[in-house]
């Protein structure tokens, strides 16, 4: 994936990047931080703490791109004390300098926080870090399709790019690899709410449910392994 990426500011100030070649984006255009946080922690993470109150929380991102949606759930864990273990998968890492030029730093600078989100940035592949006392993370440079766990997850949060631009990580077989990797009670989350998708989840065992999606998108996904 060695397409060239320039930045843009999205309708909540939020910076993302654009991938021109391929005609995406990491984020919504609609608000990079506004959907991040509707679909996955507001529609994928808070529901799943409903079910499993005080519990702590195994999550599995695809892919890690900016580091947002990572960052985003540390502040919400660290605003909410959330015991968290975060797992994020990236094929293709982003180079620093394209990192750095993401506004992220500016928008957060009125949390409190341990952790800037540069840190994230700076932070090695293949390592655990302990973050704070409930929040730790390893980024993993890695195929989704290549990642092999020595434990199983709670919560996914399937952030690949669009099917016109990868409908190889929308398959079947990748929705049944996501129910392997999952816990029972174990929940999918994704922008992406194509028929295909759906079905190819419903193949794969998962009880599917179609949800209003963030500003700009009719309807988004949720699944539910039993
Ligand atoms: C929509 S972006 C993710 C945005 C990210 N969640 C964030 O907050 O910035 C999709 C990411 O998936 C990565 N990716 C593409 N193919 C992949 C694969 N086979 N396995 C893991 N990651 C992949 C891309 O390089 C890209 O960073």
């Amino acid at each position: 994936m060695g397409h060239k990426r320039h930045q843009i500011i999205t309708e909540d100030g939020s910076s993302t990047l654009r991938i021109d070649d391929l005609k995406e984006t990491y984020h919504s255009r609609h608000g990079a931080v506004l959907e991040s946080d509707f679909v996955y922690l507001k529609e994928g993470l808070e529901f799943w703490l409903d079910q499993h109150p005080n519990q702590s929380c195994r999550i599995l991102e695809l892919g890690y791109g900016t580091g947002l949606m990572t960052y985003l759930t540390y502040l919400k864990s660290q605003k909410e004390k959330l015991e968290i273990e975060y797992v994020s998968l990236e094929a293709f890492p982003l180079s620093s300098a394209e990192i750095q030029t993401l506004n992220y730093e500016q928008f957060f600078q009125n949390d409190v926080v341990s952790h800037l989100f540069s840190t994230f940035n700076q932070l090695p592949w293949e390592q655990k870090e302990a973050l704070t006392s409930h929040f730790n993370l390893t980024k993993k440079e890695i195929k989704f399709e290549d990642f092999t766990f020595e434990f199983s997850f709670d919560l996914i949060f399937y952030d690949a790019f669009g099917f016109h631009a990868q409908p190889e990580l929308w398959s079947e077989q990748c929705m049944s690899r996501c129910y392997e990797l999952l816990n029972p009670k174990g929940v999918w989350v994704s922008y992406c709410a194509k028929g295909s998708v759906r079905r190819g989840l419903e193949k794969a065992g998962f009880e599917t449910f179609r949800l209003p999606g963030p500003p700009g998108k009719r309807e988004m996904l949720r699944a539910v392994k039993h």
